[in-house]
């Protein structure tokens, strides 16, 4: 017994002085500053370049699988209602108690939105102001916006059967529209959405579609993710692809268990089909 504590006392003072000579290396080779210089790792919850979060520690030297050093993708999260605020009025989720059902603001994401309706689209201002707001919802040239939001150059949603104003306010430019031509806040884009696809809303109000986090006890505090966290409303189809949603690089292949040579079992499947 006394011999393996002695044994395990050189072997913890050999440690301690390996330890010491790397510790002693690295701070000669890299200045004290690194860690505080550190650029913040920024990843996206569910669609690239619209839900970007920055990778918060969670317990100082805790491993933190937060942001996915392959896709760029948000895989785990600290606080699921960090920063959310509750949904507002939706039809059929009256019984959900106040502040259950949160999303995240869009508005802070959509960075021409402090210029929407005030600097532009006023229907007053000379400068930067189109004359006037338009008279119907039909396609017309819009080279600005163009040049601000690349995506509008060639709109790829509905195949030509859609426009802007099918889906902006024509006179409150900081809001989107319902179908009696009633203000819908960014915030809440499936007010929007499921005014045209109806069944999409029912299934997302469901839990089928789309994506909710947080408490899952009954009547728990949730997070809903919205539409536009994951679909970009100026590009569903994905160009050629012609599907709705742009794909992601796929994660690796987990490890293989110790002792696995290969993963060739998954490739069976015990009942034909
Ligand atoms: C299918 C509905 C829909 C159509 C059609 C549509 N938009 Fe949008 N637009 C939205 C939604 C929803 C957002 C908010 C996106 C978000 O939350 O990420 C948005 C955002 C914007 C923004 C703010 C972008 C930013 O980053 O600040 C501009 C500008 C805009 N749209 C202009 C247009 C123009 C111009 C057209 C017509 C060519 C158009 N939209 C067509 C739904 C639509
Ligand atoms: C004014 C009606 C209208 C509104 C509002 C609307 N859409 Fe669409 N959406 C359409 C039409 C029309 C199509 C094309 C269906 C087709 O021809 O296949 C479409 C297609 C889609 C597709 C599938 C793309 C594909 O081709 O597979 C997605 C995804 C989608 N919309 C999401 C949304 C989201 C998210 C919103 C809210 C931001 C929204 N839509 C708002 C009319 C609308
Ligand atoms: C968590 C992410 C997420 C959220 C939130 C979400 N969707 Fe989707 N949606 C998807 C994915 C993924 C697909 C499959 C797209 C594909 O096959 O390329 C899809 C497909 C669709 C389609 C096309 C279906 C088809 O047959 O091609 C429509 C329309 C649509 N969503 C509308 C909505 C609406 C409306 C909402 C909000 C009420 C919403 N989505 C919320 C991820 C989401």
């Amino acid at each position: 017994m006394k011999k393996i504590a002695t044994y395990a006392t050189i072997l913890a003072m050999c440690g301690g002085a390996l330890y010491s000579v790397i510790a002693a290396e690295n701070v000669a080779e890299q200045p004290v500053q690194v860690e505080a210089t550190k650029e913040p790792v920024v990843c996206f919850e569910s669609r690239k370049g619209a839900s970007e979060i920055t990778q918060q520690e969670i317990k100082p030297g805790w491993p933190n699988v937060k942001c996915s050093p392959t896709t760029g993708a948000a895989l785990w999260y600290g606080d699921p209602f960090e920063g959310t605020v509750p949904m507002g009025k939706m039809p059929l989720l009256e019984n959900i108690p106040d502040g259950h059902a949160l999303v995240k603001p869009r508005t802070e994401k959509l960075a021409l939105m402090p210029l929407c309706s005030t600097a532009c689209h006023n229907g007053v201002g000379p400068q930067f102001t189109p004359p006037t707001l338009p008279k119907d919802k039909r396609p017309t040239p819009i080279p600005t916006m163009e040049a601000m939001v690349p995506d509008l150059k060639n709109l790829q949603h509905g195949r030509d059967r859609i426009w802007c104003m099918d889906c902006h306010h024509t006179t409150k430019r900081n809001m989107l529209v319902d179908n009696f031509g009633d203000p819908v806040s960014f915030d809440q884009p499936q007010l929007l959405c499921g005014k045209c696809h109806g069944d999409k809303l029912r299934d997302w109000r469901d839990g089928i579609h789309g994506k909710r986090i947080g408490e899952f006890t009954t009547g728990g505090k949730k997070r809903w993710f919205t539409c536009t966290e994951c679909h970009n409303p100026h590009n569903v189809q994905d160009g050629l692809r012609n599907k709705g949603f742009v794909q992601l690089q796929p994660e690796p292949p987990p490890q293989l268990a110790k002792g696995m040579k290969d993963a060739k079992h998954e490739l069976v499947h015990p009942v034909p089909h």
